[in-house]
């Protein structure tokens, strides 16, 4: 008893008091998402010009140091993760397991009813295969999905970009996972998972790959992360899955593997212009140096290399089979998922590969493309990148092969070509004169434990 409250000598006031708590509790609850009173900071910016909207942007990112995720397990060790902590994910302190299974062992009884939103917000079903739903999502996206906006540029991400990225085979409407506010129908937050094969080690798994977590802009910081991954949770269980693979540019509990962005510049004079960051670019360098440092062959030297058709999927399929083994972390596909991911769709998608005199496909690289609008800028509009999506070789140097992909890429007018540090790239990174970049992409598997993985092959578009 002596732990209780004190008696309740003043009932009137208390339950004046009791109300005013009760009043405030439930706002707080309610508002959770909703900036506070009526000096609302986005209804003032809101009524600024644009321009002094820019420029307080533009300040806001420079004073923004110390915002977003941390960028070393250091420092991520350092900060509480009041979410990360109540997950199936291993704990920074022990990132490094020597185990390698499921951390809940025991199928999770899993939750019928949706997670509630704060009052205000509704969970939304995209259905991608509906146009306007689909270009409702490309808006959000362009608009939200930059992680340091300096308001200089923003993804520009196409209908087909996401439909070839969101809709692989076996994809379900119910794993593109939306939020809008109710009075004006506004998406807000989303997120997304796709099933796949993974193959951890020796074990294949019928898993998720999680992407394009995004919230809208003005409603950063107020936990809305924690309940989009908790209801893509919650469903992708309701389909008898319990494990997933994502990645992220910061540090969270905990990567099994971290790789570093590359950059080799195709059209330099263009990278300056923009003040792309990297370090063989450096702003006292000539236009001239910086051209006849990345000159490039005229023609690709590979004989026979071409783009991949139809025809080749079987040729593909097999090649990509006989590669699983060199890899800790890589997802297997199907035939019709090498269809998917693989066959050429312009402005999305490139694979170009070697077929030997007896019809074998001995050699392939991929490359996947994002358009980046470029704001703000005098001259320049936009940015082309080519990412390299998958390669494999057994009777061609890799070297060359990329090498001859940057020619082909810088032909059709890609300003930059950009690669992980991961697995063989590291040998050819110098050679053709990659720069590195300034950031990082941490692996992460949810629900499941093992080493650390040094042997990456499989890249998140
Ligand atoms: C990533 C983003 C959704 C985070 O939103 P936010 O408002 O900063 O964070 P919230 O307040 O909603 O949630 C914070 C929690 O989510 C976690 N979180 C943040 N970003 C995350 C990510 N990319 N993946 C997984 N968890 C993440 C944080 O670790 C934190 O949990 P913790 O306290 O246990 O550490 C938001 O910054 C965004 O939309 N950015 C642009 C798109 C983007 O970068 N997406 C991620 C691609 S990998």
């Amino acid at each position: 008893m002596a732990e209780s409250n004190p008696p309740n000598n003043n009932p009137k006031k208390e339950s004046s008091v009791d109300q005013k708590t009760r009043k405030k509790q439930k706002k707080s609850k309610e508002d959770v998402w909703r900036p506070d009173g009526p000096k609302d900071p986005f209804v003032m910016l809101n009524a600024l010009s644009e321009e002094k909207q820019q420029e307080i942007q533009r300040a806001l990112h420079l004073f923004s140091l110390g915002n977003g995720l941390p960028k070393t397990l250091e420092e991520a060790r350092r900060q509480p993760h009041p979410f990360w902590d109540t997950q199936p994910v291993p704990k920074l302190v022990d990132c490094s397991s020597l185990t390698i299974g499921p951390i809940e062992v025991d199928k999770p009884s899993v939750r019928v009813k949706p997670y509630s939103l704060p009052q205000g917000f509704t969970w939304a079903p995209l259905h991608l295969g509906d146009l306007v739903v689909l270009e409702e999502l490309c808006t959000f996206l362009n608009e939200h999905y930059m992680e340091e906006d300096d308001n200089t540029a923003r993804f520009d991400f196409s209908p087909e970009y996401l439909l070839w990225a969101l809709c692989p085979p076996g994809w379900l409407p119910q794993l593109h996972c939306g939020v809008r506010v109710n009075t004006n129908q506004k998406l807000v937050g989303f997120i997304a998972a796709v099933p796949a094969n993974i193959r951890i080690y020796d074990t294949e798994k019928r898993m998720v790959k999680v992407n394009f977590l995004c919230v809208h802009k003005k409603l950063r910081s107020k936990r809305m992360s924690p309940v989009l991954i908790r209801e893509l949770t919650r469903r992708v269980n309701l389909q008898g899955v319990y494990q997933a693979v994502y990645t992220a540019s910061g540090v969270l509990p905990s990567p099994v593997a971290t790789y570093r962005y590359w950059h080799r510049p195709l059209n330099p004079r263009k990278l300056i212009d923009v003040n792309f960051p990297l370090s063989t670019l450096t702003r006292n360098m000539t236009i001239l140096r910086a051209l006849k440092i990345n000159r490039l062959p005229k023609a690709p030297k590979t004989a026979g290399l071409r783009p991949m058709t139809r025809d080749d999927l079987l040729g593909v399929y097999t090649l990509l089979q006989g590669n699983l083994e060199k890899y800790h972390l890589t997802t297997v596909m199907s035939k019709e998922q090498v269809e998917h991911w693989l066959l050429p769709r312009e402005n999305i998608i490139d694979t170009y590969l070697v077929e030997s005199s007896g019809g074998v496909v001995t050699d392939l690289v991929s490359f996947y493309t994002i358009d980046t609008l470029i704001l703000n800028h005098p001259i320049h509009t936009r940015l082309k990148t080519a990412h390299l999506f998958c390669s494999v070789t057994t009777s061609n140097p890799l070297t060359d092969l990329i090498e001859d992909v940057l020619v082909l890429t810088k032909d059709k007018g890609f300003d930059v070509f950009t690669v992980l540090d991961m697995m063989e790239n590291t040998s050819f990174l110098e050679k053709l004169k990659f720069g590195i970049g300034e950031k990082s992409v941490h692996y992460y598997l949810y629900n499941w434990t093992c080493p650390s993985i040094d042997k990456v092959g499989l890249v998140l578009p």
